[in-house]
């Protein structure tokens, strides 16, 4: 356990954080490079969060979606520069329940160029599914690597293969981490090179309000449930570390939406 943290804070990278090293930095994922542009779905999310951090610490660029403005600002406080509200956008990548809309896709890809000076990505951290993933395979660049952990939004994916042979493009499925990359993950964060993005730590009874905030994309980063520690803020060893990085620590607290009536 990092030393500097608490114990709902040690806790709530376990899961992203490995799966997101795997899919970005590990040679069984992406082995994202210095200079690598990197589209992160969901960058204010939990994978997002962390794959948007790593690619920062890794000297990728992220270009960061997200589906309001004070999801962008918390990617900007993390360092990421380019941003794209999908919501403002108004994206419809699907015209109806079977048929996409290429031209969508083509707006994306120009947004994107738009936005890095003309690179298409060079990964993409791919986890909605259905919804984005034909809008994935297509943005990706030449010789591209679109890597998957997930369908969120459906797993009947579809996309245009044509865009995939073509241009040499790769889909690279990921799950989790092994126990090296887990513990490779781990030890960024108690170098404190990344850090945790928890925005509401809950008691154990009210694990299922915590469900219903993530269920409706009403949460930031991660949301945490207090198990075995009786209150939030205990378990930090290292106090000195922790003064050094309270502001990353601290940066998702309290930035969690109104819930929905
Ligand atoms: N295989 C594995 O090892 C593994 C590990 C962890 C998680 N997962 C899976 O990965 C998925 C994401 O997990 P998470 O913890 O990052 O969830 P999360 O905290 O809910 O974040 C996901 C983000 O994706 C974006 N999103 C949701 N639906 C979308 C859509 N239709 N189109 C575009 N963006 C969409 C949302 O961001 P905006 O609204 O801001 O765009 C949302 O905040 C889940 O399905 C989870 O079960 C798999």
């Amino acid at each position: 356990k990092p030393a500097h943290l608490t114990w709902e804070e040690a806790a709530a990278p376990g899961l992203v954080n490995s799966t997101a090293y795997r899919q970005l930095v590990s040679r069984n994922g992406a082995a994202m490079k210095q200079g690598d542009v990197v589209l992160v779905w969901g960058a204010s999310g939990g994978l997002g969060s962390y794959a948007t951090q790593l690619a920062l610490n890794g000297g990728a660029t992220p270009v960061c979606v997200v589906s309001s403005p004070q999801k962008a600002a918390l990617c900007r406080s993390m360092g990421a520069e380019l941003i794209i509200d999908r919501s403002a956008q108004g994206y419809r990548f699907w015209k109806d329940a079977h048929t996409q809309d290429p031209g969508e896709w083509r707006r994306l890809g120009a947004m994107i160029r738009q936005l890095t000076g003309g690179d298409d990505p060079d990964i993409v951290l791919e986890h909605p599914g259905r919804e984005t993933f034909g809008a994935s395979v297509f943005v990706a660049r030449r010789g591209g690597t679109v890597v998957t952990c997930a369908s969120t939004s459906g797993f009947w994916h579809e996309y245009d293969n044509r865009y995939l042979w073509m241009h040499l493009k790769r889909i690279v499925g990921s799950h989790f981490a092994n126990y090296r990359e887990a513990w490779e993950a781990n030890r960024l964060i108690a170098k404190g090179l990344i850090h945790p993005t928890l925005s509401k730590t809950y008691p154990l009874d009210q694990a299922g309000q915590a469900a219903h905030q993530v269920h409706h994309n009403l949460h930031q980063g991660k949301v945490g449930v207090l198990c075995l520690a009786p209150e939030e803020g205990l378990g930090v060893r290292d106090e000195a570390m922790r003064a050094r990085h309270l502001e990353a620590i601290t940066r998702f607290a309290g930035s969690e939406s109104t819930p929905a009536r």
